[in-house]
């Protein structure tokens, strides 16, 4: 029976234990996609992008360039027609930049644009007010003039020029930024220390096929060639490894086998080579990954990096899978100060995790169980739905607004794969199982970390 529901919001219903079984094709990537149609500003003209995914971060990114005057048009498969030629702010509301951080990504097409942007800070979450000050520096360096008010950046660039601009920090956004902004300086610039991530790649051939001159993507040296102008373009965005790396340890903690096809399982070393040292078998053909899950898997330390190492984006959902382990895996996070946020919902599910400021000392358990839990941001709810999956019993996933912004139709994709997963909105009579106990309120995570 249920005791309290709070009735309000939607949930996600997972009965686990259940073995996942089957072939999904990975949908486009957040961050690539997200980058990339802000930098569709820059077109003045029609752009057209493809393998865009259909989750809430783009349904925000496209209101924030609507609001800006662009015309968005969305067509069935994923593609997406952005119009920037009556773009005519460069003032985006902060009703809609506060909702996702990538939405400080308009900043630098807008210098590029209009030479001139004034856009929120992003805003606050549980690891502090989002740092962008090698954003800040770097367009700086480029010759804009900023200043902070009422809470917005504004910035101010009577003319910009290329410059040579190291980074403290291999900073995914910031590498975005200052490469958005450069693409229209006068002369050459060049990013040294620059984030090599996949999804940067993307944003820059994007860019080069708008008519960007870039070179280095994908190195630590980037090199920018500033042209006049940039002109409209058709591009495909890349797969979203995040989410093939989540459903691929959904395969493996439900013993099971699944194949994420359509993306370059290069994409996805870091994370194969880790399931590989706990026993699971992962197989990386062509441009697909296969893993077959395993009764009993060992422990396996993990220290996230910038890429190639292993993505902070998939640290919690990798310890969802280490906390059925047998025996402790110590985890450490490198990028994020407050990444282990979520670790107290999954200790709700019988998870045994200690964490000490950015460690983590995952010991295995026997089983996971039903549990009433929430999910705290994006990555973290993808990692309460895998232990849903392998846990005893029918779980509730709170937030899935979090979940929403990052994972295209989750509950579909599992129930694909043979999960038993449904999504479960309002009001609790229509919840369908009779047996889900609900113990206790749950106190709701208002501050959630939002990348
Ligand atoms: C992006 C991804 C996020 C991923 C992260 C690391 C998007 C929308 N989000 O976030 O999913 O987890 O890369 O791969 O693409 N930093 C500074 N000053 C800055 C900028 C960053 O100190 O000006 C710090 C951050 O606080 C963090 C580290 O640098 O500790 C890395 O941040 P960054 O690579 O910029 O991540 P995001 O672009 O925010």
């Amino acid at each position: 029976m249920i005791d309290s529901f709070d009735g309000l919001s939607t949930r996600l219903i997972i009965e686990g234990g259940r073995r996942l079984e089957g072939t999904l094709h990975a949908p486009g990537a957040k961050n690539a996609a997200l980058p990339i149609m802000a930098a569709a500003i820059l077109a003045e003209g029609e752009t057209v992008l493809h393998r865009v995914p259909r989750i809430t971060d783009v349904d925000v990114m496209t209101a924030i360039l609507e609001s800006l005057g662009a015309r968005v048009r969305e067509q069935p498969g994923g593609t997406m027609v952005i119009d920037t030629s009556s773009v005519n702010s460069y003032a985006p509301p902060y009703a809609l930049v506060s909702r996702l951080n990538a939405s400080f990504d308009v900043t630098g097409a807008l210098i590029a644009r209009f030479g001139r942007a004034e856009v929120p800070q992003p805003g606050g979450c549980v690891i502090g007010p989002r740092a962008v000050d090698l954003h800040l520096r770097g367009f700086e360096a480029l010759g804009v003039e900023i200043d902070l008010e009422h809470g917005a950046i504004i910035a101010n660039a009577p003319s910009l020029n290329g410059a040579t601009i190291a980074l403290a920090k291999r900073s995914v956004g910031a590498t975005k930024n200052i490469m958005l902004a450069a693409t229209k300086a006068r002369g050459t610039t060049v990013i040294e220390n620059a984030a090599l991530e996949p999804e940067v790649v993307d944003l820059a051939d994007f860019l080069c096929a708008m008519g960007a001159r870039i070179r280095g993507q994908g190195t630590p040296t980037i090199t920018i060639d500033g042209v006049r102008k940039l002109h409209g373009c058709e591009h495909t965005v890349i797969p979203d490894r995040v989410v093939a790396g989540t459903y691929l340890i959904a395969g493996a903690i439900t013993g099971g086998d699944v194949t994420l096809q359509g993306l370059d399982p290069a994409m996805l070393e870091a994370l194969a080579d880790k399931l590989r040292a706990t026993g699971a078998a992962v197989d990386a053909q062509g441009v697909s990954v296969r893993v077959q899950g395993i009764p009993a898997w060992k422990p396996v330390d993990v220290v996230t990096a910038p890429y190639p190492g292993f993505a902070t984006d998939l640290q919690a959902p990798f310890v969802a899978y280490l906390s059925l382990a047998k025996g402790t895996s110590l985890v450490e996070e490198t990028i994020f100060d407050a990444r282990f946020v979520y670790v107290s919902e999954l200790a709700r599910m019988g998870a045994d995790i200690k964490v000490s400021g950015r460690n983590a000392a995952v010991t295995g358990v026997e089983r996971l169980k039903d549990a009433v839990v929430e999910a705290p941001d994006i990555r973290a709810g993808g990692a309460l739905v895998l232990a849903a999956l392998a846990a005893e019993g029918t779980s509730q996933i709170g937030g899935l607004e979090f979940i929403d912004r990052g994972y295209e139709f989750i509950e579909a994709k599992l129930t694909a794969l043979g999960a038993s997963a449904m999504r479960v909105s309002g009001v609790a009579p229509v919840l369908p199982a009779a047996d889900i106990t609900v113990t206790e309120t749950l106190p709701r995570i208002v501050t959630p970390y939002a990348p």
